[in-house]
């Protein structure tokens, strides 16, 4: 499988050049002006696009169970939309039961993750601090799974205290881990979400208010706190607010290691959504939930500057006929979650032809910074010699309208409804083969696991 792409604009780490990309078998072979290749070679004309490596999606929640069945995207179907949209490589969460074997709950994904057709690493998730939790952590550092996230929300099932947090910060410390973290103070959620439904508030419109901006904001500032006492870096997951950014920016003026990662949804939406007739308002029930007008901007500007690392999606689809509208008379009882793993790269091109930001922190934010700091670089997230040819071939031109009717995704909703996108992914290759062309080309089973520096 070997083929050359010509005289794309190719965004490298050494900056955007006008030029050609050669891939033998699954690698980038050569990167340059006029590449002599070997007579044969298929010659793919890529003047009109841009080259961009495969995208990385540091998080995403496939078939997540929930008291309302599992995540509607399965791993097959979720790695199929993945390649629609551009993105070649996911890191999925696994999310044990409290009191369960970190190492059973890695058998349970692997076992669902057999069908995938994207390339796929693991974090792990630390629902509770046991007696094994230590040694097991180390021992999926060793494996390749380095990378642990805990809930400051969720309490019933998967938050943890304050203490547990340190002492998972600890163990993480000791086998080279490093700790994400979903930043929401649970009791104060638990309280206002008590308060509303006590005066009969059981709407969507309700789940924004009981998790305001300052519970987010709160939450990462006490959790740079514990990091700072414990001597950890931390990776403050799905960053919605200008409060929390500002707790970010100002932890590390004062010389701390926060790494922040934003979705798309949280940059395009606001929270005038939920306020839908017809329940519809659920589909955008996800947490941290969309924000009033102004944040986005600020998280763009943190986007741009650099101050925001990483774009994700939080990929988590729910169906709203089957699943949503089981909170139809108690918004706590809606699923959390959205899908968005198709749209990422699309609404970020478009952020990047408004001037938003520009196509190097585009790249940076949604492959390379994910492969570097997640252990994946230089084998992914970049356009390297050597490195997996991971290829997203973007068509500028045009716009394309976002919709329920025509994504991938198995979801019967968009929270990008009529969402007009810049262009559209035009191929996309996973190690050298085309997984996308406006059709799909993916296999059962030939995702491949990522074990992890
Ligand atoms: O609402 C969300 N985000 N659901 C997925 C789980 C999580 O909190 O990341
Ligand atoms: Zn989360
Ligand atoms: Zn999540």
């Amino acid at each position: 499988m070997s083929f050359v792409i010509r005289h794309g604009q190719l965004v490298t780490p050494e900056g955007v050049l006008r030029g050609d990309l050669y891939c033998q078998n699954e690698t980038i072979a050569a990167i340059g002006p006029d590449l002599q290749v070997p007579e044969g070679t298929r010659e793919i004309e890529a003047r009109d696009f841009w080259v961009l490596p495969g995208g990385i999606d540091a998080h995403t929640h496939c078939e997540l169970p929930s008291p309302a069945g599992p995540a509607s995207d399965d791993f097959y179907q979720a790695g199929a939309a993945a390649f629609a949209g551009g993105t070649t490589t996911i890191i999925d969460f696994v999310t044990p039961e409290r009191g369960e074997s970190l190492m059973k709950a890695l058998d349970r994904w692997f076992e669902k993750s057999q069908k995938t057709c994207i390339d796929y690493a693991f974090h792990m998730c630390i629902p509770n601090f046991g007696p094994e939790t230590a040694g097991e952590m180390k021992r999926l550092a060793s494996d390749g799974i380095n990378s642990f996230k805990i809930f400051m929300a969720y309490l019933a099932t998967l938050g943890i205290r304050d203490d547990d947090i340190l002492r998972v910060f600890d163990a993480a410390g000791d086998c080279g881990g490093l700790v994400s973290v979903h930043a929401e103070n649970g009791q104060m959620v638990e309280y206002l979400q008590a308060h509303y439904l006590s005066q009969g508030k059981t709407a969507p419109k309700y789940h924004p208010l009981s998790r305001p901006p300052f519970v987010e904001a709160e939450a990462v500032n006490r959790v740079c706190a514990l990091a700072k006492a414990a001597g950890q870096p931390v990776y403050i997951v799905h960053t919605s607010t200008a409060d929390a950014l500002k707790v970010i920016a100002r932890a590390r003026f004062e010389g701390q290691l926060v790494y922040s990662e934003t979705c798309p949804q949280y940059l395009y939406l606001n929270d005038a959504l939920y306020d839908q007739p017809d329940f519809e308002g659920a589909a955008f029930v996800m947490s941290p939930p969309l924000r009033p007008l102004g944040h986005q901007d600020a998280l763009w500007h943190g986007l741009a500057s650099g101050l925001v690392q990483t774009v994700a999606t939080d990929h988590c689809p729910f169906m709203q006929a089957t699943q949503k509208i089981r909170g139809i008379d108690d918004f706590t009882k809606i699923p959390n979650g959205g899908g968005g793993i198709e749209n990422r790269m699309g609404l970020l091109f478009t952020g990047v032809a408004q001037k938003k930001l520009t196509i190097e922190r585009m790249v940076d934010a949604c492959a390379t910074a994910p492969a570097k700091i997640f252990g994946l670089y230089p084998r992914k997230g970049a356009l390297l010699v050597g490195a997996d040819a991971d290829l997203c071939l973007y068509d500028p031109r045009g716009e394309t309208v976002i919709s329920a009717k025509t994504h991938h995704m198995n979801i019967d909703r968009s929270i990008y409804e009529g969402v007009v996108q810049k262009g559209k992914v035009a191929m996309t290759f996973q190690r050298g083969r085309c997984v996308f062309d406006g059709e799909i080309h993916a296999d059962r089973g030939q995702g491949r696991y990522l074990p992890r520096k």
